[in-house]
């Protein structure tokens, strides 16, 4: 059989040889992998361990809680408190940062998360994940309360992003700022083996994803942007372009990874003050942390979203995602039409 690298081997190793990872955030990293774990169990057992269906609650977006996002937050919290890694951390489903209690030691670390993305598709047995971003609490917060602005990082910032996808396969895909790997969980050994080396996304691409359903209320820059695609090999473009949406970012953004592709969430028309649906700091900014470090490109129409100054934790952001070629020219699209 040949050698298997577990995820404990693969970050004790990059620990010890290119002396890249600070012990504590290897800790870190093992924590929120090990809470994943937990995750994917609950998950994996559906109705029969009464996980699916909603709760009467809504979280700060205003959305209806399903039960496993509630249960997904509580298993991130109480695996990250006791570590003595953590600062603080900043969930979707909190309104504001999660402070570590007293009796535990404090780290250096910010933990923000999406427990569970792709809510909508719990219960109809669709791929979903957790998503995570790591930053460093700033050097003058030392001996001090962490506060929310603390939090209020450019994407850039990041010294760690993944996800965890909940699908056919449970996995786990990584940054800490050198390439992307990705680990698959061998469920009886219990244990993340790494199976995706060195995941890099093609800068061409002929599938796009986007939730074509809201088109009417579309930027023209976007409107530009499908209908040459869905115009196919006779169009300006002069190939035809598959379309699919999962409506689970994790999932969407998995697929991209793998054989390239563009995600598209713009800002459109039904909320006209919002900048987008999803949320900058632990949905986009991780994402886009990982695609910039596959090769990929993460913009929000103008710039790039790694560079958005953040002034709120739960913030929205328009979001054009994945192989370079195509999001440049969405990009593009949206300068000219300024
Ligand atoms: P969450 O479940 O964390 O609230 O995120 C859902 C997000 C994202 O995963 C997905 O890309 C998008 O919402 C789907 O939106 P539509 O309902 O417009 O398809
Ligand atoms: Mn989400
Ligand atoms: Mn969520």
């Amino acid at each position: 059989m040949n050698k298997r690298t577990s995820l404990t081997q693969y970050l004790v190793e990059k620990q010890r040889n290119d002396n890249a990872l600070p012990a504590e955030l290897r800790l870190l990293i093992e924590i929120v992998s090990r809470a994943c774990k937990t995750i994917s169990h609950a998950v994996s057992k559906g109705a029969l361990g009464e996980v699916l269906g909603s709760l009467e609650t809504e979280n700060v977006q205003g959305e209806v809680q399903k039960k496993l996002d509630v249960i997904s937050n509580s298993v991130l919290l109480e695996a990250n408190e006791w570590g003595g890694h953590l600062a603080a951390m900043a969930s979707e489903e909190m309104e504001t940062i999660h402070l570590i209690p007293n009796r535990y030691p404090k780290g250096e670390y910010l933990l923000l998360f999406d427990p569970l993305d792709g809510s909508s598709n719990i219960d109809v047995n669709v791929s979903i994940g957790t998503i995570f971003s790591v930053l460093k609490a700033p050097t003058d917060s030392s001996g001090r309360e962490i506060a929310e602005s603390d939090f209020l990082q450019a994407g850039c910032s990041q010294v760690a992003a993944g996800y965890a996808i909940y699908g056919p396969q449970t996995m786990l895909v990584l940054t800490v700022g050198d390439g992307v790997v990705g680990f698959t969980l061998d469920r009886e050994m219990g244990s993340w083996v790494l199976t995706h080396n060195n995941i890099t996304i093609p800068a061409d691409t002929k599938e796009f994803a986007i939730n074509m359903s809201n088109m009417r209320h579309w930027a023209p820059p976007v409107k530009r942007y499908v209908d040459e695609c869905l115009a196919g090999k006779t169009g300006t473009r002069g190939k035809d372009f598959n379309m699919r949406w999962v409506a689970s970012m994790v999932t969407d953004i998995h697929r991209l990874l793998m054989r390239g592709g563009i995600f598209l969430y713009p800002w459109d028309a039904r909320e006209p003050n919002k900048p987008g649906k999803l949320r900058l700091m632990y949905e986009a900014n991780p994402m886009s942390m990982l695609v910039e470090q596959a090769s990929g490109m993460a913009t929000n129409g103008y710039d790039r979203i790694l560079e958005v100054k953040p002034s709120n934790l739960h913030e929205r952001v328009s979001v054009v995602i994945g192989s370079k070629n195509e999001v440049a020219r969405v990009t593009q699209y949206h300068h000219e039409a300024k």
